[in-house]
């Protein structure tokens, strides 16, 4: 087996080809000066089974591009398999029409990560499970949320809350608080706006309480801020935030640490100062059920 890296995920693929003990391939990427791509995949391929891994983070269209091109180059040899692992899968949140002429975006992202050879993918805690349905080769989704559950072990948190900002997150929630022994509980989240979140819930209960807000992803820290105002109103200690897919636009931590957040802990998927928590494991995890089923 050989991992071939992308550049968006240069360290994690390392990670991932060290625990599955097999050969990384660093390619060659360069843009011309009129800003095209160029990819080249040094190594022989023949007869290997070919994992691509690249995230697809902003710049999210320069970074599929890439991709796309890595499996193209993967697919020209005589490749045994050829697998792509995409920890964070652009688009995602365009997985519907929501309204009457929009793009589908994720359908033609997913048609054309097959179109360029992929014949499985994995993805980490992709926004909706079912929007895999887009693909038509086989896909694996893996969770990172117990590993992030972990990350908190040993702080000495007092008393620590999981708490989903939205409904959605409620599973995020259990799955990192269950590695602590700890309590969860969810918000009710409304979008007015892509910028505008009105979150509500019950009383929480965390007074004098640690607690961790969890979600798949943080772009603008709205929904986060917004769930940190309910904790402080509530009377928590201290609030840390966590996600998989640390996107962080604009002010994000900004907002996140004006609302109360004292550390924001992602994972890398996306390569940051905020990547603390490595996926490594549970892709492995997931490569591994992925080639026996
Ligand atoms: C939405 O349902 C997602 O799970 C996240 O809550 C959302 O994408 C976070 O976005 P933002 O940080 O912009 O509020």
């Amino acid at each position: 087996m050989i991992v071939v890296g992308g550049s968006a995920s240069r360290k994690l693929s390392w990670e991932i080809a060290r625990e599955l003990n097999c050969r990384l391939s660093q390619p060659e990427v360069k843009s011309f000066p009129d800003g095209e791509l160029y990819v080249r995949i040094p190594e022989d391929l023949s007869g290997e089974e070919v994992v691509v891994v690249q995230s697809t983070p902003p710049p999210q269209n320069q970074n599929l591009m890439e991709l796309f091109l890595l499996l193209e180059a993967a697919s020209e040899q005589d490749v045994r398999s050829l697998r792509a692992v995409v920890p964070y899968l652009a688009y995602a949140r365009q997985d519907k029409i929501f309204k009457k002429g929009e793009a589908l975006s994720l359908k033609l992202v997913c048609r054309f990560i097959e179109k360029a050879g992929a014949e499985e993918v994995v993805v980490v805690d992709i926004h909706e499970r079912e929007s895999l349905s887009h693909f038509s080769v086989p896909v694996k989704n893996v969770t990172a949320a117990p590993l992030l559950g972990r990350y908190f072990r040993g702080m000495g948190l007092r008393d620590p809350l999981f708490l989903g900002p939205d409904e959605k997150a409620v599973q995020q929630a259990s799955r990192a608080a269950e590695e602590l022994g700890a309590s969860f509980e969810s918000l009710k989240k409304e979008r007015l706006t892509p910028e505008l979140v009105v979150t509500s819930g019950k009383e929480l209960r965390v007074r004098d309480r640690d607690a961790v807000i969890i979600d798949d992803i943080i772009s603008t820290g709205g929904t986060i801020a917004e769930a940190a105002k309910i904790l402080k109103k509530c009377g928590a200690r201290r609030i840390f935030a966590a996600c998989t897919h640390p996107v962080l636009s604009g002010n994000a931590l900004q907002k996140m640490k004006d609302a109360g957040v004292e550390r924001v802990v992602g994972t890398n998927t996306i390569e940051n100062s905020h990547s603390l928590v490595s996926v490594a494991p549970v892709i492995v995890e997931g490569l591994r059920q992925a080639r026996l089923s």
